[in-house]
């Protein structure tokens, strides 16, 4: 449990692997603590990464608690996040954290989950599956539907595809045919709904464009999901990440601290507003 929340940890990369490369660039980067083994945190969790001079960017933990080290995926997108993907291993950054609401994922124990993701909003459901697989016995039968634009924008496709080779159930999609690509060829939703998971027994969670969350709701509302078996995680703009300055605000919830995951039967009246 982290002491005073304005001091970051100092971590240090200690590796760096390249996602998705081109235009909207991904960086995956692992870091270790410098001053201390690890902190306690909760899938779903984030933290505030600073880097010395240049500012301060939230970013959803993307590996389990059950595996070493915290990694970070990150879409260059700002002055932040930009002068992350400049930086080399052994390089020093700031970390606040662990901040915000994890999923819920002991009251999950005995349930089948279901992750359906787009893009790089599998970050946060890679720290649900990688959970689910280290302990397995705890939970039923694990399915991940993800997809993005093109083969070349999806995020962890090595670790992915070596799932899928070692007989998880993996669904994967790309928007636009490719020549050689043997999975489905649509959006997210529609590769759902051609997929029909079982709602009984089952927790979906759901990560990505704004838009897929929506029509991927309305997909499994139509499968029989009710709204308490339905989980999403919110990306917003933090700055304090702890429920102070009203910056990631959406009605009347602090996403940094209510959030970022919600359940639908929470955000169905706020829908609109993300
Ligand atoms: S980032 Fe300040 S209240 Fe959420």
């Amino acid at each position: 449990m982290m002491q005073n929340p304005y001091v970051p940890y100092k971590a240090q990369i200690v590796e760096i692997r390249d996602e998705v490369r081109g235009p909207r660039p991904i960086k995956t980067f692992k870091m270790k603590l410098v001053d201390r083994e690890r902190f306690d945190y909760k899938s779903g969790q984030g933290c505030l990464v600073s880097i010395f001079g240049k500012g301060e960017s939230w970013f959803t933990i993307a590996n389990s608690p059950t595996r070493p080290d915290l990694e970070f995926s990150v879409l260059k997108t700002g002055k932040v996040t930009a002068k992350l993907h400049e930086m080399k291993v052994g390089d020093l950054v700031g970390i606040r954290g662990p901040l915000g609401r994890p999923f819920p994922l002991d009251e999950w124990k005995g349930m089948n989950i279901l992750t359906i993701g787009g893009g790089i909003g599998q970050t946060p459901l890679r720290a649900i599956y990688q959970y689910v697989i280290d302990k397995e016995n705890d939970y039923g039968d694990l399915t991940i539907i993800y997809g993005a634009r093109s083969s070349r924008d999806l995020v962890y496709r090595e670790e992915l595809f070596k799932l899928i080779e070692e007989g998880y159930n993996v669904h994967l999609s790309i928007d636009n045919p490719e020549p050689g690509w043997k999975y489905f060829v649509g959006f997210v939703p529609d590769n759902v709904k051609r997929i029909k998971p079982e709602a009984k027994n089952t927790i979906a969670i759901t990560c990505g464009p704004p838009i897929m969350i929506k029509i991927t709701l309305n997909v499994l509302k139509e499968l029989g999901f009710k709204e308490d078996q339905i989980y999403t995680t919110l990306e917003r703009r933090m700055k304090c990440g702890i429920g102070k300055c009203g910056k990631c605000r959406i009605e009347s919830y602090y996403v940094c601290r209510d959030g970022p995951v919600f359940s639908y039967a929470e955000l169905s009246s706020m829908l609109e507003k993300i």
